[in-house]
């Protein structure tokens, strides 16, 4: 197991599209295992494999600890890891306060699909299908876009997508300057 570190915007590689995973190899689950320590070392409830550099379309969550301290009655409380995951029905509107680990320091609110279905392959490369609803949608639906190279920032309104990023970056600038 491994930490890995993780990108921040303005990172070019946040906005890159990641490719399927053609094979399921051992470094496949290799890479998910390290994945899952890097998200919870740094208490956050999802992670993209571009976050770590990897351009793979591969995600991991774990929404159960935050829906617990919220008491959200919500379903399937457990870590999920989806390779090449899709979103094949999605309905409803649900707007939710997001963060991301790699916009440290930010949060808004995003509207997203009330509740989704998932497709994908597991950590072992078998079929999985996932429902969910709350938390755990807008969780999955904002770890798939960042493997289209979409980050919860560029969800806002133009307008205010654009002054959030221009302020995000000159953070990033005045951070690495005295760094
Ligand atoms: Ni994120």
């Amino acid at each position: 197991m491994a930490l890995l570190e993780i990108l921040t915007f303005p990172d070019p590689r946040l906005a890159k599209k990641a490719k399927p995973v053609d094979v399921v190899t051992p470094a496949t689950t290799q890479l998910i295992e390290d994945m899952f320590e890097t998200m919870y070392e740094a208490e956050g409830v999802g992670l993209a494999a571009p976050q770590v550099g990897v351009l793979e379309r591969i995600i991991v969550v774990d929404c159960g600890k935050r829906e617990a301290e919220e008491e959200r009655p919500l379903q399937p409380k457990e870590p999920y890891a989806i390779v090449n995951p899709v979103v094949v029905e999605k309905d409803g509107k649900l707007v939710w306060e997001e963060g991301c680990l790699s916009v440290p320091g930010y949060t808004d609110e995003v509207e997203r699909a009330a509740t989704v279905r998932v497709e994908g392959l597991d950590k072992h490369g078998n079929p999985i299908s996932i429902e969910a609803e709350g938390l755990l949608a807008v969780c999955l639906q904002h770890e798939i876009d960042h493997l289209e190279g979409v980050l919860f920032v560029d969800r806002l309104s133009r307008l205010k997508s654009s002054m959030v990023k221009k302020k995000l970056k000159k953070r990033a600038l005045e951070e690495a300057a005295t760094a």
